[in-house]
């Protein structure tokens, strides 16, 4: 029989199958393998063919990766970008190509927004927000008092990535909510430092702020569940109760976190999407046949308390 490539698509009668070519980060959190299995998930389910890119945390190598898409002529790209800026000459490359580009999960800084045609993300500011939100409520609720007899509640602050949007926003959120509540003067933020979003960063970063610090952290924000289940050993280490002694507040929502939450270790987990790949493949496949999507699209996220945890974790999905 005849061997077109209408035979071999699955994308429809008379199309040829999308190939995606799409670069990730890499693999430092429970989140983030979550978010590929995801994306491979839906392109497969959407008859796309993708070409799967692992940065190893390393900007340079997500630039490699798209020109080396660019180069294979691809139909569409999509990546997840490490950090906000530095993207302005690749992605230019990519239109010049007459290749549309899709921002996934962070966000980026450009010069000219017309070099990606669509963002498909999480709201981190929001989730910054929410984080502090929480915590201002808990602590009036749960009576709490500063551990070293102060008049402030003393804040650690694990923050992801330096340069990502996503620790960017997390920290404007959080300290914007901070600013605008009315019991403001009751917070203290003692230190805030990259744990990278890894639980072995995490863990390292805490014990140092534990050596620093011990008795007077109050509150530990870390900008992601991994981080927080890193610090959670340390703090357990130096003979502390998590949840109880330091109160914790996370961002995520991964099943880690909620069994750490139902054995008390932690108090609550702010939600950042990582089921982004149907829309994302929904998306390619409106801008390949020139509909119009929108510019800009966050995912639906939640705020989970650690007593919504044991009813929660059956139906979680990463
Ligand atoms: O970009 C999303 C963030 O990256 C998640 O919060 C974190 O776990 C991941 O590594």
């Amino acid at each position: 029989g005849s061997n077109t490539s209408s035979d071999k698509s699955s994308a429809g009668k008379g199309d040829k199958q999308i190939v995606m070519g799409f670069s990730q980060i890499g693999a430092e959190s429970e989140w983030r393998t979550a978010h590929t299995k995801d994306i491979k998930q839906a392109a497969q389910d959407a008859g796309i063919k993708l070409i799967f890119s692992d940065a190893q945390q390393k900007q340079e190598n997500q630039i490699k990766a798209i020109r080396s898409f660019i180069a294979q002529g691809v139909d569409i790209i999509a990546f997840t970008p490490i950090v906000e800026t530095g993207w302005d000459t690749v992605l230019k490359e990519a239109k010049d190509a007459k290749i549309p580009v899709i921002i996934v999960d962070r966000d980026v800084k450009l010069n000219d927004d017309s070099l990606y045609v669509a963002k498909i993300g999480t709201d981190s500011v929001t989730e910054g927000q929410n984080a502090f939100k929480w915590i201002d409520e808990y602590m009036k609720k749960q009576n709490k008092k500063p551990r070293d007899g102060g008049d402030k509640f003393n804040i650690v602050v694990l923050e992801g990535t330096v340069g990502s949007s996503v620790a960017v926003r997390r920290s404007q959120g959080f300290t914007e909510a901070m600013k605008a509540s009315p019991d403001a003067s009751k917070y203290e933020i003692l230190a805030s430092q990259t744990g990278e979003f890894t639980r072995q960063k995490g863990q390292e970063v805490m014990e140092s702020f534990l050596k620093s610090y011990g008795d007077k952290i109050d509150i530990l924000f870390a900008q992601n569940d991994d981080m927080a289940l890193g610090a959670i050993q340390a703090i357990e280490a130096a003979g502390l109760k998590p949840g109880k002694d330091i109160t914790i507040i996370s961002i995520d929502g991964v099943k880690g976190i909620f069994q750490a939450m139902i054995e008390g270790k932690s108090n609550c987990t702010v939600e950042c999407n990582p089921l982004q790949g149907k829309l994302l493949m929904e998306t390619a496949k409106k801008i390949l046949k020139g509909e119009k999507v929108e510019k800009n699209v966050f995912v639906k996220e939640g705020v989970f308390p650690a007593d919504t945890a044991k009813d929660t974790l059956p139906s979680r999905k990463y």
